[in-house]
């Protein structure tokens, strides 16, 4: 049987999201606080002499708008990780997806953090974290926080992540769109509607204080995303979205990253349940239960 390795990465929630004003290199300055989420995708990768990318996943997937060849991320990740080393391979990839494409959720960040660990194991690499981290930042602004997972400090761009302490158990209700919202044409709707965002931003006091805390309403009480009013008004649906859940009893709404999927924090399990049996019932076809935070990239089998 040909080697393989099979690497689990989640989706993400940005609890904070703090954006300022557009720096000379196309990118903002932010200051963001992620969480993993119980949705993840699995990447699995084998000795091949081209490279390949295959997808598995539910019709609910918009299958149609993920790069099969060369310009898929999990290949860049793996080109990026053998010029590290200056060695010449190729590999089989599967990506087993459950996290929606172009829904802020990160998941090509944690399908690019997946394929660098798997690839790291199958080529027998042993490259230390701090250059997987490097190489992370250079795949995309979200993928050295899908490698950590946990609950993070994101500066920089996104790339400079720090972890945080979070025990309790936060209880998500996750409503994909079935049609994604371009990351880069959000952040340009910004630039749009906020002409005087700060140089510099900072992640607030009270959100790191509600982070200590285990009651999830003090947590939904500072629940920011400067991105919001952006995607909202790209998709206005978003906001009614947002009020529906909040009024079937989520302690807030929120659009994670750059949406369009809105996520409802919620006091426990049994809110989760009646605000996702809400919405399901309004029409929504995927209404995800997930909880966080959760771990970041790891192996979950060798063959
Ligand atoms: O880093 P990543 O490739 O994920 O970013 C995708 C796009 O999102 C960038 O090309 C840029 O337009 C926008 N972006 C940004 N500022 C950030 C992160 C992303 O403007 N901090």
């Amino acid at each position: 049987m040909t080697p393989s390795v099979t690497v689990r990465a989640a989706a993400k929630v940005n609890l904070h999201l703090g954006v300022g004003r557009l720096r000379a290199d196309g990118y903002h300055p932010l200051a963001t606080v992620y969480q993993t989420l119980s949705v993840h995708d699995d990447v699995t990768v084998s000795t091949s002499a081209r490279w390949n990318v295959d997808l598995v996943c539910e019709d609910d997937i918009d299958r149609a708008s993920f790069p099969t060849g060369e310009d898929n991320i999990v290949v860049r990740a793996g080109r990026l990780l053998a010029a590290q080393h200056g060695v010449d391979r190729a590999a089989e990839i599967t990506v087993r997806k459950s996290i929606p494409i172009a829904g802020g959720l990160a998941g090509g960040s944690a399908d690019a953090a997946a394929a660098l660990v798997a690839l790291d194991r199958l080529w027998d690499l042993q490259t230390s974290d701090e250059d997987l981290l490097r190489l992370a930042g250079q795949l995309g602004s979200d993928v050295p926080f899908a490698l950590v997972g946990g609950t993070a400090v994101g500066l920089g761009r996104g790339e400079i992540v720090t972890r945080m302490q979070d025990e309790a158990t936060r209880w998500w209700v996750v409503v994909p769109s079935m049609v994604g919202l371009s990351t880069p044409a959000v952040y340009h709707h910004f630039d749009e509607l906020s002409p005087d965002a700060p140089a510099k931003v900072a992640v607030p006091e009270e959100l790191v204080a509600a982070l200590a805390d285990p009651d999830n309403r003090v947590l939904a009480s500072v629940l920011r995303n400067d991105l919001e009013p952006a995607a909202i008004d790209l998709r206005p649906e978003l906001g009614e979205l947002i009020e529906v859940g909040e009024r079937a009893g989520a302690l807030r709404g929120i659009i994670s990253g750059s949406g369009p999927t809105c996520l409802f924090l919620c006091s426990d399990r049994g809110a989760a349940d009646r605000v996702r049996t809400t919405l399901l019932d309004a029409g929504h076809p995927r209404v995800i239960i997930a909880l966080g935070p959760v771990s970041g990239t790891h192996v979950v089998e060798y063959n």
